[in-house]
Formats: C-alpha cells, structure tokens, sequence
C-alpha cells in the first residue's frame, strides 16, 4: 500500500465495536442459561472476534446475525454439551484461545485450541499453568498452542496470583471459575488490567466483586473473585466503540496541525483509557463530551484537535511511560511510539516486555520502521526511546502481518515528506477492518 502524506485530518468517525468487549460478551451470552437469547449490537467487525464466534460456533453454540448490525445468540449454559468435531481455529486471535482454553477446562470434554503461525508462537504456559492447578490436563508444544485440554468438571477453586499483568490470563482463570466448585480469586499482583470481563459478567448475572487490598506490599492490589453456582442470564449489550482502534485517529490529528477530528461513542472504561491521559500529559488538546454508562461500560465522544506549536509535554517525567500504566495502554504502544518521535523531548517507554509475546515483537518491529522513517530510536529489553521533534521522511514499512504495526505505521507514513510503501497493510483486518477507508473519510492531502 502507498501512503500519501497528509495536510490535515478533520471530521468524524465511528470507529467499530470494541474488540475486547466484543469476545467477551459474545462467549458470555453462549454461557446464559439455557434459551436465553442475549443480542448484540456493535460488536466488533474484527476478524478476531469473527474467529471467536466460529469456535462458538463449533461448540454447538446457535449465533445469528439479525436485523441491523445485532447478533442473536443462543445461551446453553456453563456446561457445553458439544464436544468439537475438530481442533477450534482461534486465527490470530490471542483473547479466542487465552479465555476459550479458560471455558474449556471446565468441560466433560477434550478439545484442541489453534491458530496461526504467530499464535501458535506466542506462550501459553501463563494460561496452562492455572488450568492445570484446577484440575483440567492441558497439554501444549512446549507452552506454545496447539493446546489439547482435557476438560474436568467440576474444576477446584483457586486463588492465583498473576505473575504477568494479563487481562487475557485473568479472564482464563475466571472462566474456569464458572466451572469450579465455590470462590475463584485472581489477584492481579503485577497490576490491575482491563475488567470487561468483570463488569459483563455482573451485568449477565453472575457474583463477582473487585476488592482492592495491600498484597506484598503494594498497595491497592485487585483481588477479582467469582462465586458459582453462577446463573447467568441473558442480556441485550450494545458494545462501545474500541478505544484502541480510535487511538490511531486520536494520534494522528494530535500529529498533524489544523486537525480536528471527533471519534463517536468510544468506550472510555478508565483501565483502557490511559491513552487519554498520555496524550494530555503530551501536550494534545483532547476533550470529551457525551459521557453516559450502557451495558456495563462508559462511552463518551472524543475530540482531538492538532495545534500549530506541535506536542510538547505539560507535566515533570511526562516523556517516561512505565509502570502500572503499560497494562492499561499496552495496545496504544505501537502509535504512541510515532508520537513520541514528534514530542519535544521525545518518548521513552519501560516496562513493557509484553510487547515482544504480541501477534509479533512489537518493540523489534517499531524499532526497525521507525529507524527506515529516519528517526532516533534505542532498543531496550523492555521498551524502547525516540528522540523527539525528528523530521520523518517517506519509507518502506512492514507490518511484519501485525494489525497495529500496519497503522500506527500508516499514521506515520501521513507525517513523513513524501510517500511511503506499506507491506502487508492487509493485517490491519485482525483488529479493524474499515481502517483505511475511515482514515481517508478525514484525510485531506
Ligand atoms: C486483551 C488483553 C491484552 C491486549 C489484547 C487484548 C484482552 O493482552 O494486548 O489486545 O482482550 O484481554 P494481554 O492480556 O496478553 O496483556
């Protein structure tokens, strides 16, 4: 793909359902009791949450698409009553295999979980090990999927501790908790992570409650705890917009001066809307209006506008981002990288090994198209630096088949003089597909 540098971006866009919110609604509404039928509407139009119902689908789970953008979807209750005729292809889906292998374990059946090549080389042990302490046999190649689960029911309770900050981790063990017999509790003890989880299940019925205590010695410390039996009913759920697909508009009319772009109904649950705050901290002038609660979540309309004197931080350590933040913007990383480059006195961002296990090494991947645009970049093992206020000029990028790295390399090749060549921008469909058409509605050249 070509890319064209923009003059401006002014105008408004939807973005599409969010991504998170759209796997874990779905596979909740399958859980309802039985006959109840759950419809939602907004769900994301990723070819990840597409995958999500496929295997949904294989489960003997009835999914209708309805009137409008609305699915109907059948609930047969926590207890799955068909085994999958064959291995369940999560793609590259990461949240598919992760909180279906949760689902799974609790089972009175063995299934296989797959995916891509990238999928099948991101770990699994963080979920294995868990599932395995319940009680379910889960076997994986060398902590790497496919992952062969050997359902037990019902599963033990735990109470685990996460050893990475994983919402993905944490929504696992939760799903297998529907299954065990009493209190399931995750402690989030590398820090708190997005809670869609949490707050669909509540609004489906079940007993979950998010206490915040001291944990060796840190303070305000989630412990998330699930009570069964569970009844989950169901529910009608309409999806917010997805706060990180929005984030490349929200950058890009950040970046560029004379931008005014407003992003309709964007999910704004504060573990995912760290964004927001480091954008401010940056300097961009972000506003936010129309703030309502539906289905569980806050939305609201986001308005960045870009100014003549270009970013600059407002705040002490503002160009530092680490700690606890990272979980809440981890997705954000990639576009916040370009950001930075544009930022007086750059970026530096710590913490953040997670990226390296993404649909592929997002620091390498960062590291390698920034430097092609002509910026100043050092590598760290867990993050990396920009230098900041650095001219970018037209390149060759990659999206090494990773649906962020395609944009927030899109978003840059708009800043850079001159035109830059995009490789495998087709990624971009995993998370959002309506990407480039939604850009172009607001680009003027
Ligand atoms: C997600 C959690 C995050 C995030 C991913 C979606 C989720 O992954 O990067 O895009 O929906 O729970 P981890 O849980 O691996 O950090």
């Amino acid at each position: 793909m070509r890319i064209q540098p923009a003059r401006k971006l002014r105008g408004r866009v939807r973005v599409p359902g969010d991504k998170s919110i759209s796997h874990r609604a779905a596979i909740i509404a399958a859980l309802a009791a039985t006959g109840g039928r759950s419809r939602l509407t907004n769900y994301a139009t990723s070819a990840d949450c597409a995958a999500t119902l496929t295997c949904l689908d294989a489960l003997g789970v009835t999914v209708r698409r309805a009137a409008g953008d609305a699915l109907e979807i059948e609930g047969s209750g926590v207890r799955l009553s068909h085994a999958p005729r064959a291995p369940l292809d999560c793609g590259n889906s990461g949240t598919t295999m992760r909180l279906l292998a949760g689902l799974l374990a609790g089972q009175s059946f063995t299934s296989t979980l797959t995916g891509d090549a990238s999928l099948r080389s991101r770990p699994m042990r963080r979920i294995v090990e868990p599932l395995l302490l319940m009680g379910a046999r889960v076997m994986s190649e060398g902590g790497r999927a496919p992952l062969r689960v050997e359902g037990r029911s019902p599963l033990n309770a735990i109470r685990y501790a996460l050893p990475v900050a994983s919402a993905q981790v944490k929504s696992c063990v939760l799903f297998a908790g529907l299954n065990a017999g009493g209190r399931t509790e995750v402690v989030e003890a590398r820090g708190a992570t997005r809670d869609h989880t949490e707050r669909l299940l509540t609004l489906f019925g079940a007993d979950v409650h998010t206490e915040l205590k001291d944990y060796e010695g840190r303070p305000a410390v989630p412990f998330v705890s699930l009570e069964t039996p569970v009844g989950l009913r169901a529910r009608d759920c309409n999806i917010a917009g997805d706060i990180s697909s929005a984030a490349f508009f929200a950058a890009a009319a950040a970046l560029v001066p004379g931008s005014d772009v407003t992003l309709a109904e964007v999910g704004l649950n504060p573990t995912r809307t760290g964004l927001l705050d480091v954008l401010r901290r940056l300097g961009a002038d972000v506003s936010v209006t129309d703030e309502r609660t539906e289905s569980g979540e806050e939305r609201g309309e986001l308005r960045v506008r870009g100014h003549d004197g270009g970013l600059a931080p407002v705040s002490a350590n503002a160009n530092v981002l680490g700690g606890e933040l990272i979980a809440n913007v981890i997705d954000e990383l990639p576009i916040l990288c370009v950001l930075g480059t544009q930022v007086e006195g750059g970026l530096e961002i710590r913490d953040a090994a997670e990226l390296r296990v993404k649909e592929t090494d997002r620091i390498a991947a960062m590291v390698k198209n920034l430097r092609a645009l002509g910026a100043e970049v050092e590598e760290y093992a867990d993050g990396l630096g920009v230098r900041g206020r650095t001219p970018l000029r037209g390149a060759r990028l990659e999206s090494f088949g990773d649906h962020r790295i395609a944009m927030a390399c899109t978003v840059a090749a708009l800043i850079a003089e001159g035109e830059s060549e995009l490789e495998g921008a087709e990624a971009v469909a995993v998370s959002f597909p309506e990407f480039f058409t939604l850009l172009e509605s607001v680009t003027e050249r």
